[in-house]
């Protein structure tokens, strides 16, 4: 069975410093790396790489960084027939300062043409989506095009994953569509109405967004791992011990989904799901980068197996 990701792809323009910039200020940066981006073309590259096949629907310019995206699917392996080109508009960037002490990060990214993905393109996609067994998406694609997919999706009897990225308003009759929920713990306080810092508050928000309709919820909380709660259970799972330093975390939420997604494929159970899911983040933030930092299946097992 396979997995479908509907997002955006665009280049990240990614500086490296010593801290990441108030407004108002400027930093002299230590590094500076092209690369492909996006967090539903990174998720569909992670997928990929831990060992499903993957359809990603996306819209892409006829460009340098367009090129880019193709040389990386054909690499990865990712099923790009239902990413097409744009004749409008020119493929979207992302500015991501990094924070070399910590690997934390502040991004900014615009679309482009993966702004401009249409319901037509959702419904060019119904037998991919209608061919799997996952459908991965998160709101940085035009909103209306997200909630018409997970429709979509859901009415095909495929099971969703909606990762929440960036935070915006979802109309309440789309929470029931959800069947796993992955904010991270920012992402989780903006539907909540209240932080989510402490474990209690992170049980809390679990709680009001299962009441709002959603089936599952996976609250990723950073270095302090990831939260899963269903009406049947709830527990932590830790973050995965690494044998390298971690130097970005640009893109471990896309890593982490990515793995829940190919777990859920393959039918693990939910703690065996979310082990390989933070195993599959952890190991993404001991690269550079986000879609080139993924990795692969061999990598994930072995980190699992606590190699
Ligand atoms: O999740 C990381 C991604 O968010 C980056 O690749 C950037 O492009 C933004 O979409």
């Amino acid at each position: 069975m396979a997995v479908t990701v509907l997002g955006i792809y665009v280049a990240d323009l990614v500086l490296f410093g010593q801290k990441i910039p108030q407004a108002g200020e400027t930093v002299l940066g230590n590094n500076f790396v092209v690369g492909p981006g996006g967090k539903g073309s990174n998720q569909a590259v992670a997928a990929s790489k831990a060992g499903v096949k993957t359809h990603f629907i996306s819209k892409i310019g006829d460009d340098q960084f367009g090129r880019m995206a193709i040389e990386m699917y054909d690499e990865a392996k990712v099923d790009y027939s239902n990413v097409s080109i744009s004749e409008d508009y020119s493929t979207g960037a992302a500015a991501i300062m990094v924070d070399e002490v910590t690997g934390a990060n502040a991004i900014n990214v615009y679309p482009g043409a993966s702004g401009a993905i249409t319901k037509k393109d959702i419904d060019d996609a119904e037998p991919a989506i209608r061919n799997s067994k996952i459908f991965l998406t998160q709101l940085e694609a035009p909103k209306e095009t997200v909630m018409y997919a997970l429709k979509k999706a859901s009415d095909l009897g495929v099971t969703t994953i909606l990762n929440p990225a960036p935070a915006a308003c979802i109309e309440k009759s789309v929470f029931p569509l959800v069947d796993y929920f992955t904010p991270n713990e920012i992402e989780a306080s903006f539907y909540v109405n209240h932080q989510v810092e402490t474990h209690d508050d992170t049980r809390r928000a679990a709680e009001s967004l299962l009441d709002m309709g959603v089936k599952n919820v996976v609250i990723t909380l950073g270095e302090r791992g990831a939260f899963f709660a269903s009406a049947h259970e709830a527990f932590f799972c830790p973050v995965a011990t690494l044998k390298t330093p971690v130097v970005d975390t640009t893109g471990a939420g896309d890593a982490f989904n990515a793995g829940l997604a190919v777990a859920l494929t393959e039918n693990m159970s939910v703690q065996e799901a979310m082990a390989f899911a933070s195993a599959t983040a952890g190991l993404s933030t001991t690269k550079i980068g986000t879609a080139k930092a993924m990795p692969s299946r061999e990598q994930i097992e072995a980190s699992l197996r606590g190699e």
